[in-house]
């Protein structure tokens, strides 16, 4: 896919990529030395978020004395973008030299241990999309056939344990299965996908993900658990309770995900 790799990120060379997820996008406002912003809008080949509460703009800065470039909202293939579309930025990440890629997302509890507001560290996933981001034409440069026998960085998940370990911040750790939404599951998935190995349910960061390991990028996912998993809450879902429980934990998060940089 064309895109024009825009001079003003080009020029800042952001080191760390972040993809900040569902009520997660205060974090670029409230924690980055912010150098700049730019809507995706004015990115000629970019597509644009169509979910409220995805503002839909880069904006780049310092923390810890490192170059991180977020995105204050993400694309999802539910809205109906394709999988080259919706993984474009990782690929503008990869161009502009960012060598290392944070995603983090809201996502349902199917671990009897989790409760609403934890944080799960992402140790592996399943792709449950029923398609994958690297299908199509592959470059001289890039990978057939990627390896993604570890996606999710070793070491930076060491380094965050540590930190939350020190710091008194609880984690879980676990699988993140990603399926295309936008409707919730049902009870009978929940307990398939539990039976599959998942511990997290959500709709996004696994072809991001993918893509980021094809380009070489290290990558570190985290999860905010927003609710217990359709059938382990008697309760319906609503994105209006996924949203609430993200906004009521956002100081710890936004500890978590400085820290996050940090080891990167
Ligand atoms: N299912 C899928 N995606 C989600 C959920 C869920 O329960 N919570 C937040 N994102």
């Amino acid at each position: 896919m064309k895109m024009n790799l825009p001079e003003q990120i080009l020029n800042y060379r952001p080191e760390i990529g972040l993809i900040l997820g569902s009520g997660l996008g205060f974090f670029a406002d409230d924690r980055i030395e912010v150098a700049g912003r730019l809507p995706y809008e004015d990115i000629e080949g970019f597509p644009v978020s169509t979910v409220p509460g995805h503002a839909g703009q880069f904006v780049y800065g310092e923390l810890h004395g490192k170059r991180v470039l977020c995105m204050q909202g993400r694309f999802h293939y539910y809205e109906g973008y394709t999988m080259a579309q919706l993984t474009l930025p990782i690929r503008l990440m990869h161009r502009v030299g960012v060598k290392t890629l944070i995603v983090t997302n809201a996502a349902g509890g199917l671990n009897r241990d989790f409760s609403p507001g934890d944080f799960m560290l992402i140790n592996d996933h399943i792709n449950f999309f029923g398609t994958n981001p690297l299908i199509g034409p592959c470059s001289e440069d890039e990978l057939r056939f990627p390896d993604m026998s570890a996606v999710y960085d070793s070491e930076l998940r060491e380094g965050l344990r540590e930190w939350a370990a020190v710091n008194g911040q609880d984690l879980q750790e676990g699988v993140y299965l990603a399926t295309t939404g936008p409707s919730f599951e049902t009870p009978a998935e929940i307990r398939a996908f539990a039976t599959l190995g998942a511990d997290a349910v959500g709709m996004s960061t696994v072809p991001e993900a993918i893509v980021a390991r094809q380009l070489g990028l290290r990558v570190l996912g985290i999860s905010c658990i927003t609710n217990a998993a359709a059938g382990i809450s008697q309760e319906p879902l609503t994105h209006e309770e996924v949203f609430e429980t993200a906004v009521r934990v956002r100081p710890q998060f936004a500890d978590l995900l400085a820290a996050a940089v940090s080891v990167c």
